[in-house]
């Protein structure tokens, strides 16, 4: 059967993860999360005290960053810094607050997205991040944009940060998820932004099943041609 790349892109919290990841498992496919790349790679700079605009040192420091997914013990893909799981450590505020900033880094893009890219050649893959199908993978036979109601997204957010027991406040949900946007639609290196050929899909008034749903409809009807 014909084997693609499917594309899921759009603003922080729309539930691009959890969906592209259940998308994946019904199809077989394999699910890269590149939000969590640009997470980790933020976690790592943190945790060496170096700042986004410290850029030489940035630049001196990126080869040494060894980036993978494993699965964790829920068979679930979970990203690994050197070998070890930071699923967690990357969830947290702090890492939310910090990410556009680093995402913004012209060398840090080029690091994750030839390592994206190698994910990709086999085919078989769900990619959701912010320039997936405009940068990565603009080839990609399946590419959507996922928007939602900023006040959904906030509550959506703070419920799946409480599940993981990370204490957090609406408002401050919702002020990091507009300043997010903010950063990644207006950095000059790879914004976020529509694809031409993308199918948008509001994501305000459907349930978590019906999202998914619309997409693996599509998928499927590609994967037939
Ligand atoms: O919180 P949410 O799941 O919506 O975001 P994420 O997918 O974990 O991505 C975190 C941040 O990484 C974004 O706000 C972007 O700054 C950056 N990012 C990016 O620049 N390009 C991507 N392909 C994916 C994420």
């Amino acid at each position: 059967m014909k084997r693609i790349v499917i594309a899921i892109d759009g603003y922080s919290g729309t539930g691009k993860s959890s969906t592209a990841k259940e998308v994946a498992a019904k199809l077989g496919y394999k699910y890269i999360d590149s939000g969590a790349m640009y997470r980790a790679v933020t976690y790592y700079f943190l945790q060496e005290q170096i700042s986004s605009d410290e850029t030489v040192k940035i630049k001196s420091k990126l080869e040494e960053i060894e980036l993978d997914f494993s699965l964790d013990e829920n068979g679930d893909s979970v990203i690994c810094l050197g070998g070890v799981k930071v699923e967690n450590e990357i969830r947290t505020p702090e890492i939310s607050e910090r990410v556009s900033a680093f995402a913004a880094v012209p060398a840090i893009r080029r690091k994750l997205v030839g390592l994206q890219n190698s994910f990709g050649l086999r085919k078989g893959i769900v990619m959701d991040g912010r320039d997936i199908g405009t940068v990565v993978f603009p080839e990609a036979e399946l590419k959507v944009f996922m928007t939602a109601d900023l006040k959904v997204r906030a509550k959506r957010r703070l419920i799946e940060l409480e599940n993981k027991r990370l204490k957090t406040e609406l408002s401050g949900v919702e002020i990091n998820l507009i300043e997010r946007d903010k950063k990644d639609t207006t950095r000059v290196d790879s914004p976020l932004t529509k694809a031409e050929d993308a199918v948008e899909i509001d994501t305000t008034d459907l349930t978590f099943q019906e999202q998914v749903d619309k997409i693996v409809t599509i998928a499927k009807e590609l994967i037939r041609e």
